[in-house]
């Protein structure tokens, strides 16, 4: 974890909200991978204002995102999954994520629980629902493609069993450059076999040890980042043939910095109360170039992280070919 301190900058009360509230990734000039785990909740601040007080983040994008989603999923069935041992940790995903939301934001969402039976109150959608836990059939879609309908974030269900972490079930309809449906029985290992360096650093290995060591109720947080190319979320292995090819054509487009986006995700790491299986959230934020440039201390710091990234990180992300003229924009400004 880095001790960085973060100065917020005196002119940064007239940025956006979606800049100041942006997760800004970059503590330094440069990015190795790392474990990077911190707890959860914390409010991190920034150059531009700051992120992370809530679990479940809610923000302008909210009602156009669901929507997005519920089309995602319509097309291709593949991107929800339970086997069916996991049905009790859906259920606990649910409970625990609504009540967090009811605390959280009191003005728009209520959430109260008499032994299984659970109201709840979403002023954002309109919407007041009664359901069982424990009782799939008490929720038109099921309890995981209704979760999927209230919070931004992909949700993933690992168990835990012969000391391992097995991805089981899940809903994720904004992966970054992988495949849910291909990915699901896998173990945590099996997972990351594609990402580089991280045998050797053992990172993967020392991160899953962490992970089956959380204790019920334990929640932490990491980022991840990558680059994206419009406003789009679904950039899963399923629709590469949409999306693909935007790559070698963006670093010659004149209007690559308003088109070209910082990906980050803000990935959340909870034990689950009841069942004791691990959740996984992914919620992705992105921020076109255009806006990061505002902020000077970001412009400078991610125009080196590009600059100075090793090529095989960059070309596991993606970013290989546009990577330079990102930079070289950057840092001419
Ligand atoms: C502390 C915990 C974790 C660490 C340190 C970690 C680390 C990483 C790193 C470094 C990458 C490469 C990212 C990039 O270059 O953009 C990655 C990718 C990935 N991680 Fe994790 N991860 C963690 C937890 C998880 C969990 C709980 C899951 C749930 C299944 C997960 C699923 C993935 C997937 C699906 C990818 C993409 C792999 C691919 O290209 O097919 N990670 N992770």
């Amino acid at each position: 974890m880095s001790t960085t301190i973060i100065e917020t900058d005196p002119d940064a009360a007239l940025l956006p909200e979606r800049i100041r509230r942006f997760p800004f990734p970059f503590a330094t000039d440069t990015y190795r991978y790392s474990a990077n785990v911190e707890p959860a909740t914390k409010t991190a601040p920034t150059e531009a204002g700051s992120w992370g007080a809530h679990l479940v983040d809610i923000d302008e994008h909210y009602l156009d995102e669901l929507a997005e989603r519920a089309k995602v999923l319509n097309r291709d069935p593949s991107r929800v999954n339970v086997l069916p041992h996991m049905r009790p940790a859906v259920w606990d995903a649910l409970t625990t994520l609504l009540s967090s939301m009811a605390d959280d934001y009191p003005d728009t969402m209520f959430f109260h629980r008499e032994g299984n039976v659970c109201q709840w109150k979403n002023g954002l959608q309109n919407l007041e629902v009664e359901f069982t836990v424990g009782d799939d059939s008490s929720l038109p879609e099921g309890p995981l493609r209704f979760l999927g309908s209230q919070i931004q974030d992909d949700i993933i269900l690992l168990d835990v069993r012969e000391d391992t972490l097995w991805l089981d079930a899940g809903l994720v309809t904004f992966a970054a450059d992988w495949s849910f449906g291909f990915d699901v029985g896998m173990n945590f290992l099996e997972i990351h076999h594609p990402v580089p360096r991280v045998k050797e650093e053992r990172i993967i290995s020392r991160a899953e040890q962490f992970l089956l060591r959380l204790q019920p109720g334990e929640q932490f947080r990491r980022t991840n980042w990558t680059m994206t190319i419009g406003r789009r979320m679904d950039t899963s292995t399923e629709t590469y043939p949409e999306w693909g090819r935007d790559r070698s054509t963006i670093a010659e487009d004149p209007a690559m910095p308003e088109k070209l986006h910082l990906r980050v995700e803000v990935q959340h790491l909870i034990r689950l109360p009841h069942s004791g299986a691990l959740l996984f959230l992914v919620r992705t934020h992105l921020l076109p170039l255009a806006d990061i440039a505002r902020v000077p201390a970001w412009r400078e710091k991610m125009g080196n992280v590009l600059a100075e990234l090793p090529d095989d990180m960059a070309e596991y992300k993606g970013i290989i070919r546009y990577r330079k003229a990102a930079s070289d924009w950057l840092l001419a400004r």
